[in-house]
């Protein structure tokens, strides 16, 4: 892999993803931040300068450059998946990134831009889509599909053919036990142990996971 690399987004996903570049040794491509508000980015302890906001793509083309998504996905408004599929559109390409201190067992499929974190476990036969992300010390045991733009959080466990939807929000230390089905855009809140398949953009939380009402 060669050419330049940009971080969109100076938050606290984006300095875990800027820790995870500089652990695969990718220093030297990266050539900066990119924010919507470039003023109020927190410095970061590699030095990799804000280069002001998404305007800035004009003087990085596709050819050129790729993109690392650093935007956490939490919350209603889906931002890290549409910003990701606005600029695939574009053209631009989103390297996965798989921390050298994750476990990946051989013959997991890894999405373009999805994220593997450090401490994290995705065991055999399991699929990770694009602009996934599998946080710090989070488990997907075997068989697990997490889908495109979903987010399992830090230390959450799915057990063995767990499927999580697209974009949907499995919370930090929760944990789905197996075969369980996510629906997509579902959110499952931190601390959680569910048990049933949980339909497709609802909430659930607590022991066992029950819905949160709207
Ligand atoms: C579940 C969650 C999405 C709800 O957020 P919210 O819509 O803002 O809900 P509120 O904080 O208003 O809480 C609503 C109710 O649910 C309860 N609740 C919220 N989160 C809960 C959780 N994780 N477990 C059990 N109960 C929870 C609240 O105590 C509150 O109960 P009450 O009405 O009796 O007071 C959120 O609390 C959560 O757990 N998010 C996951 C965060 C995470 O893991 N992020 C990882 C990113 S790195």
């Amino acid at each position: 892999m060669s050419g330049k690399l940009l971080v969109l987004g100076g938050g606290g996903h984006a300095q875990v993803v800027m820790e995870t570049m500089i652990s695969l040794a990718w220093q030297e491509r990266i050539v900066g931040i990119l924010d919507a508000d470039p003023d109020h980015v927190p410095e970061n302890p590699f030095a990799i300068p804000v280069l002001g906001t998404d305007a800035e793509l004009e003087h990085f083309p596709p050819e050129s450059t790729q993109l690392v998504n650093g935007l956490g996905a939490v919350g209603k408004d889906h931002h890290r998946e549409r910003l990701f599929l606005r600029l695939q559109k574009q053209g631009y390409q989103f390297p996965s990134l798989v921390h050298p201190d994750a476990v990946v067992a051989r013959g997991v499929r890894v999405g373009a831009g999805a994220q593997i974190m450090a401490g994290a476990v995705v065991q055999v036969g399991s699929v990770v889509g694009e602009n996934a992300i599998v946080n710090t010390g989070a488990v997907v045991d075997h068989d697990g599909a997490v889908g495109a733009h979903a987010h399992v959080g830090p230390g959450a466990v799915l057990c063995g053919g767990v499927t999580v939807d697209e974009g949907a929000l499995v919370g930090a230390g929760a944990t789905v036990i197996q075969g369980v089905h996510v629906g997509h855009h579902a959110v499952v809140g931190a601390g959680a142990v569910v048990v049933r398949n949980v339909a497709n953009g609802a909430r659930m939380a607590g022991v066992p996971a029950r819905e949160l009402p709207e």
